[in-house]
């Protein structure tokens, strides 16, 4: 495996896309804010495995925060990153600036309907509006075959399948399991903002959706014992407080009352400062 060619420019990235593709050599991608962690290797090590050549991004998107979440202190690490990527595989790592990603007077957005409305984007008002404009333009900077996503962020998959779609963008969308730290916590770069005791107690998130896997796989249908039972779990927990818990259908996202199907147990919990989020997929 020669080295990874780090572009930071897009005119260089996308000649470099267009030329590969011409030689008809397939791109896999995955775009991520960086501060690489295992979820993110994961998706590197499957475009690794599906495709010619493989493209990581990192770019912290600044329009997909809200003037009072964390963009200025989100976790930054490129060396670390760099030497990452390079053990999974990577071939091209794109790591543009801001404002090579949106240049003085930038005005064309992306916005996914009702889906980017509900769940974390009730919480986060036009947090999905800067992913989908961000994951927009890198489609059409990096022209993958195939772009790898993590079901960690179930509902940013869900939207970004509906963009593609919407769109006619022509890529297929791999989402891979999560992966979690030995307690279940899933892995995250926020994760790093936790103290002793937040992170101790974050570890309900996954105990409490495995509770409710196994109250419906035990026949439990009314979502809303499901969902108190959740609750209860987490507020035993000192330093947790609940953003949300639902159920709904992994498809559209809308609530369901009596599960039977697949069903989406999403949540999101506030630990301290930093907010978490989870969720488990069950057929009920
Ligand atoms: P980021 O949070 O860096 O995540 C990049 C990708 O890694 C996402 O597809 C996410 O779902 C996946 N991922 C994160 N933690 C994971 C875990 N524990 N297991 C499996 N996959 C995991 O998501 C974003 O960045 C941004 O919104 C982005 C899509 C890059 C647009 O800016």
């Amino acid at each position: 495996m020669g080295g990874i060619r780090i572009v930071r420019k897009t005119s260089e990235m996308q000649s470099l896309s267009s030329k590969v593709k011409r030689e008809g050599r397939t791109i896999g991608f995955v775009p991520t804010m960086g501060y690489l962690h295992d979820g993110h290797l994961s998706l590197m090590r499957r475009a690794r495995k599906d495709n010619d050549l493989v493209v990581l991004s990192i770019f912290v998107n600044p329009i997909q925060f809200g003037p009072h979440e964390d963009y200025k202190k989100y976790p930054r690490d490129f060396k670390k990153d760099e030497r990452l990527a390079k053990g999974a595989g990577v071939d091209v790592l794109f790591y543009p600036a801001v404002k090579e990603v949106y240049p003085d007077g930038y005005s064309t957005y992306v916005e996914v309907d009702t889906l980017s409305n509900v769940l974390c984007g009730a919480s986060r008002p036009g947090h999905f509006k800067g992913v989908t404009t961000v994951v927009a333009k890198l489609f059409n900077i990096v022209q993958p075959d195939k772009a790898y996503f993590g079901q960690k962020d179930a509902q940013q998959t869900i939207i970004i399948k509906k963009m593609v779609s919407d769109l006619n963008i022509g890529l297929k969308i791999k989402v891979m399991p999560i992966v979690r730290e030995e307690d279940g916590l899933a892995m995250s770069s926020r994760n790093i903002y936790l103290s002793v005791e937040e992170r101790r107690d974050a570890a309900v998130l996954f105990s409490s959706l495995q509770e409710a896997v196994d109250m419906i796989k035990s026949g439990e249908i009314i979502s809303s014992r499901v969902i108190s039972r959740i609750r209860d779990m987490i507020g035993e927990k000192k330093t947790a407080r609940i953003d949300y818990v639902t159920i709904v259908d992994p498809l559209t996202l809308k609530g369901v009352k009596r599960i039977s199907g697949a069903v989406l147990i999403a949540l999101a919990v506030w630990a301290g400062k930093t907010r978490l989020i989870d969720n488990m997929v069950v057929y009920g």
